[in-house]
Formats: C-alpha cells, sequence, structure tokens
C-alpha cells in the first residue's frame, strides 16, 4: 500500500474508514471519515498522531514502506480521542524504542487508556523538538474538541498539524491534498463536522486561532480530511467565522409533527420568509433528517424558527432532542422565533418561550400557538413571523 508525499520527507500515512456508520456512535458517515496520519524523514523520524485501531494493520504497513529498515524516533501525540490514539499500543509494541511527545493532560489519559508510562517526552506550550534540520514546535489547544489537544508546527515546511481542526466528514478519494481534488464534497460537511463535533468549544477555537496567528503556515495537515494548502485561508476564515458563531443571511426552520397540522404552519413562515427576501431556508421535519444535519445549519444561519406540536403535556419528544443538542453546543447570537400546536391544552408554546431566554436569544416577533388545523388567525400570526424574521435579519426593522 504506497503513501503520499505531500512535501519533501513528509508522507500522509492515514487510511480511509468506509464501513463505520456513525462517527461517535452518534453522526453518519454517508461518504465515510478518514483518520489522517502524517511521517517526517529527518535526522530523527517522527510519526504525528495514528489512527483508529480497526485500521492499524494498514497503518503499520504504510509506516514500515516509508521507513523501510530506518528507525521510528518520536510519536507526537496531538490528541488522544481514540479515533487518533487507537494504535498507540500496537505502534510501541512494533516500535518499541519510539518516544512519546505529548503534554501533561496527553499522559494522564496514554496511561489511564493504554497502561503506557515510559518512554515519554512531555512538552509545554512553545516548546521545540529539534529532529534535525528543523525544530518542531508545541502550541497546546486545549478544548479545541479535548484538554489535552495541541499543534504541532514545522517551520521548514510552514506546515501546522492542528489535530481535529479544520477537519472534515468524507474519506479522502485519491487526492490528499486540496489542489488536487474537487473540494466541493467537503465544504457542506466541514461545517457538518465543525458543529457537531467541535462546536461547543467556539471560544476555545478563537483562542487556538489568535495564537497560530503569530506562525507562518503554507500548510494545515489536518487529522479529517483534506490537506488544506490552495484553499487554507478559506478553511481558517471558516473556522474564525462559526467559532463566534457568525450565522449567514438565513433560516433554519425545525418542526416536528405527527399528523401534518404544524408541518403546514413551517410552510406557511417558510413562504412569507422567501416573500420577504430571504433566500437561504432550510426546513428540517425533525423526526426525519438527522440531527447532525439541523445542527450543521443552525451553525450556518443567522436566523432559527422552531415548531411544535404538544404532546402529552409536554414537547413533541423530537423536539426536546434537538433543543438539547443546540443548547448543549451554546450556540450564540441567534434571531429566533417559534410556534406551536395542541388539540385541547396547548403546552408546546409555553414550553418553547423558555428556549430563547435560556440561550440569551433575540426574539423577533410574538410566537403563534394554533388551536387544531390551519385557520386564517393563525395564517396571518405565521406570516408576520416570517416577515419580522426577515426584517430583522435584513436590518430593516
Ligand atoms: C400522542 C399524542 C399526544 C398528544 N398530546 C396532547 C396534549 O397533551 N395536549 C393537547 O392539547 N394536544 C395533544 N395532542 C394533540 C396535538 O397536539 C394536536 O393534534 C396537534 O395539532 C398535532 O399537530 P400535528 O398534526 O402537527 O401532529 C396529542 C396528539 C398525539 C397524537
Ligand atoms: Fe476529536
Ligand atoms: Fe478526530
Amino acid at each position: 500500500m504506497k503513501s503520499k508525499e505531500i512535501a519533501k520527507n513528509l508522507f500522509y500515512v492515514g487510511v480511509n474508514d468506509r464501513q463505520k456508520a456513525l462517527f461517535e456512535n452518534l453522526w453518519p458517515l454517508p461518504s465515510g471519515v478518514s483518520y489522517n496520519s502524517y511521517l517526517i524523514l529527518d535526522e530523527k523520524n517522527v510519526l504525528v498522531d495514528t489512527v483508529d485501531v480497526c485500521y492499524s494493520d494498514i497503518f503499520l504497513k504504510k509506516i514500515a514502506e516509508i521507513l523501510d529498515g530506518r528507525s521510528l524516533d518520536y510519536l507526537i501525540v496531538n490528541h488522544m480521542e481514540p479515533d487518533h490514539s487507537g494504535s498507540i499500543r500496537l505502534l510501541r509494541q512494533r516500535y518499541p524504542d519510539v518516544k512519546i511527545v505529548g503534554n501533561a493532560k496527553t499522559f494522564d489519559m496514554l496511561k489511564g487508556y493504554h497502561g503506557i508510562t515510559d518512554g515519554l517526552h512531555e512538552v509545554k506550550d512553545n516548546d521545540t523538538l529539534n529532529i534535525g534540520s528543523r525544530a518542531l514546535s508545541f502550541h497546546t489547544a486545549p478544548m479545541v474538541h479535548w484538554i489535552e489537544v495541541m499543534f504541532t508546527y514545522d517551520p521548514k515546511e510552514k506546515t501546522l498539524f492542528s489535530a481535529d481542526a479544520f477537519g472534515t466528514f468524507g474519506a479522502l478519494n485519491g487526492g490528499i491534498i486540496d489542489k488536487d481534488m474537487n473540494i466541493n464534497p467537503y465544504r457542506e460537511e466541514i461545517i457538518r463536522y465543525y458543529a457537531n463535533i467541535i462546536g461547543k468549544y467556539g471560544s476555545a477555537v478563537q483562542k487556538a486561532l489568535q495564537k497560530i496567528a503569530k506562525l507562518d503556515i503554507q500548510t494545515i495537515c489536518s487529522t479529517h480530511g483534506p490537506v488544506w494548502r490552495q484553499h487554507l485561508s478559506e478553511a481558517v476564515a471558516l473556522y474564525d467565522r462559526m467559532s463566534r458563531y457568525e450565522g449567514e443571511e438565513g433560516v433554519t426552520i425545525v418542526y416536528g409533527s405527527m399528523y401534518g397540522n404544524t408541518e403546514q404552519m413551517a410552510d406557511v413562515v417558510a413562504y412569507s420568509l422567501a416573500e420577504n427576501g430571504i433566500k437561504n431556508i432550510a426546513v428540517h421535519n425533525v423526526s426525519k433528517n438527522h440531527a447532525s444535519y439541523i445542527l450543521a445549519d443552525i451553525f450556518k444561519y443567522k436566523g432559527l424558527i422552531i415548531g411544535s406540536p404538544t404532546y402529552s403535556n409536554q414537547l413533541y419528544p423530537e423536539i426536546e432532542s434537538i433543543l438539547s443538542k443546540i443548547g448543549i453546543r451554546e450556540v450564540k447570537d441567534r434571531l429566533f422565533g417559534y410556534f406551536g400546536s395542541f388539540s385541547w391544552a396547548g403546552v408546546a408554546v409555553k414550553k418553547l418561550s423558555a428556549f430563547p431566554e435560556q440561550m440569551n436569544w433575540e426574539v423577533v416577533a410574538p410566537p403563534v400557538e394554533q388551536r387544531q388545523g390551519l385557520l386564517s388567525e393563525s395564517y396571518e400570526g405565521l406570516w408576520a413571523l416570517g416577515k419580522a424574521m426577515a426584517d430583522a435579519l435584513v436590518g430593516r426593522k
């Protein structure tokens, strides 16, 4: 299995996973995912991160082929989540002398997950490691997914090894570097990856971006998806926007509905938004569309409108579930509207009203509560809700 040289003496030794249905047993992978690992040949030979244990066999083969009898001197562990740390134990068995480079938090997890406590080289923020023709530097990025995360910078190739940051779902279908492929399929998936995996940690991402702004970076090697070179500034700008929770002019409508009455309400709001000039409108039936796609749109658009029927004196369960997922991610600064339905004693609208308070969001219009079928009164309220949202979005209040 040939590996790819992506810069002089820098080799891609990652793998594709097109078998796993759900990343973290939660997030669908219709186009797979890659676990990226990189091997640097210098006076000392250095591996950056490993791969999921299911792919360790092919991974170890790739490494042995490039080393071609040379020693493996260091393994840098930028992230301990098992999609990247899963092969460490097997790697250590194969290369018993490899020194493992990480910070104190990395080593706490290395002990807990793999029982490894020896052959360690501990680094702190901004420390360097001379490997011959270059000194790699380490930059902690706590909570850019987990607490122990760090980035590694190679000043010679001006390359940043960024752990999960700038990663995306989608296996690598041949090409490794962005300039060698059509990156369009990754444009949506990088947002879905961010919203679902990193989304809660916006302020940590902002801090990490400020740190790396001081470095001269021409290539970003993330642990998932393409190596960013041609589209590097686009990827960084996207991360900057998303981690500030900045939404585009557009609206996500999320509704639950058992028999179509609440669904009709959602359509009225959508028609009103369009009539009032909004072009980006994503409408999600919460029971049908996977939450990961709904969350991606919520991160993308500044407007959010949620509708729920009353269900056994509660919100519709799937709406309850998506509210929890939005709450966990602490999505900031959305313009919000809501509506609901019932048949004999309405509860949904009242329950929904607590959500924008919890999130500290602006509510653009009074909620619309509908008893049974769609009548002209609720039609007018829903139309007004769509208009108010459109006005708030384009600042024509
Ligand atoms: C399983 C179930 C539980 C319901 N629970 C309540 C309730 O507690 N209070 C109420 O006023 N209506 C309740 N309803 C009625 C719905 O809220 C009402 O029919 C609403 O219009 C349904 O919207 P939909 O057509 O979008 O599903 C319930 C309906 C179902 C099917
Ligand atoms: Fe991770
Ligand atoms: Fe990861």
